[in-house]
């Protein structure tokens, strides 16, 4: 082991399931014994078919639901045994989510939308905004920070949920099928948009169901009936 291994070992994974299984009441496997390990800076596409467990993985790994069985650990932080409050604390400071329909509020303007996400931080009301603004210019949406959703595209739309899911500097983004409403070349911007925000060291998943999105990805994980197949390009 070279010094620079040495120091990589010590670094936590941002976020890793071991032995991970979840059934729902009436006895659906919707996981079964899936070990995952997501290094700082990786960018991984999880792809499978409909009804393979990507969502349900997805909401595990961000700590929204928990497993029947097995361990989530966030930045090396193991969370089965955190309280409820604890546990949303450490979610919403390691953690953004985007979400396929956006999950704005339309009585919102973008600025609002973005700085309401911030209280979950604990940020300070008088920095809510101009670190709003801040991550819509970072978007590219500097100039809509007025605008309600219904005065949006969908493109710009899903720009705003991912301002909100960075505002705070969040160590990994989750997000599930994040052009999935898009038409393509506006997801395509969406997706670029995101290997931005790769590329400057934000951890990255994506679920996807589409070969196209999830070739654009240096790593892919494959699951099939909540298990997964294979693997590439992870860091390890
Ligand atoms: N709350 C629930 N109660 C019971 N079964 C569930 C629940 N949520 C998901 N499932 C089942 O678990 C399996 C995996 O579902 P999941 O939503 O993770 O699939 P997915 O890969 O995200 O599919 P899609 O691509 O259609 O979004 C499915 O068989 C689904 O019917
Ligand atoms: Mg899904």
């Amino acid at each position: 082991m070279t010094g620079n291994d040495a120091v990589a070992a010590q670094v936590p994974a941002a976020l890793e399931v071991r032995d991970v299984t979840k059934s729902y009441p009436g006895g659906v496997v919707a996981l079964d014994d899936v070990s995952l390990r997501i290094a700082r800076g990786d960018a991984v596409a999880i792809v499978g078919a409909s009804g393979s467990g990507k969502s349900t993985l997805l909401h595990i790994m961000g700590t929204l639901d928990a497993p029947t069985r097995g361990q989530v650990l966030l930045n090396g932080r193991s969370t089965g045994e955190l309280a409820d409050r604890r546990l949303a604390a450490l979610r919403s400071h390691h953690l953004g989510f985007v979400f396929q329909h956006f999950h704005l509020s339309e009585r919102l303007n973008a600025t609002d939308n973005v700085a309401s996400g911030l209280l979950y931080n604990g940020v300070p009301r008088h920095r809510r905004r101009a670190m709003a603004q801040a991550a819509l210019e970072r978007v590219g949406l500097a100039a809509r920070a007025t605008n309600f959703p219904h005065q949006l595209s969908g493109g710009e739309r899903q720009r705003v949920a991912i301002a909100r899911a960075v505002a705070h500097g969040p160590l990994v983004i989750l997000a599930d099928e994040p052009t999935g409403a898009l038409d393509s070349r506006t997801g395509s911007s969406v997706l670029e948009l995101l290997l931005e925000l790769n590329e400057s060291g934000t951890t990255l998943v994506i679920i996807t169901h589409d070969g196209g999105v999830a070739g654009r990805l240096p790593a892919r994980v494959e699951i099939a009936d909540g298990r997964i197949l294979g693997a590439e390009g992870l860091r390890t």
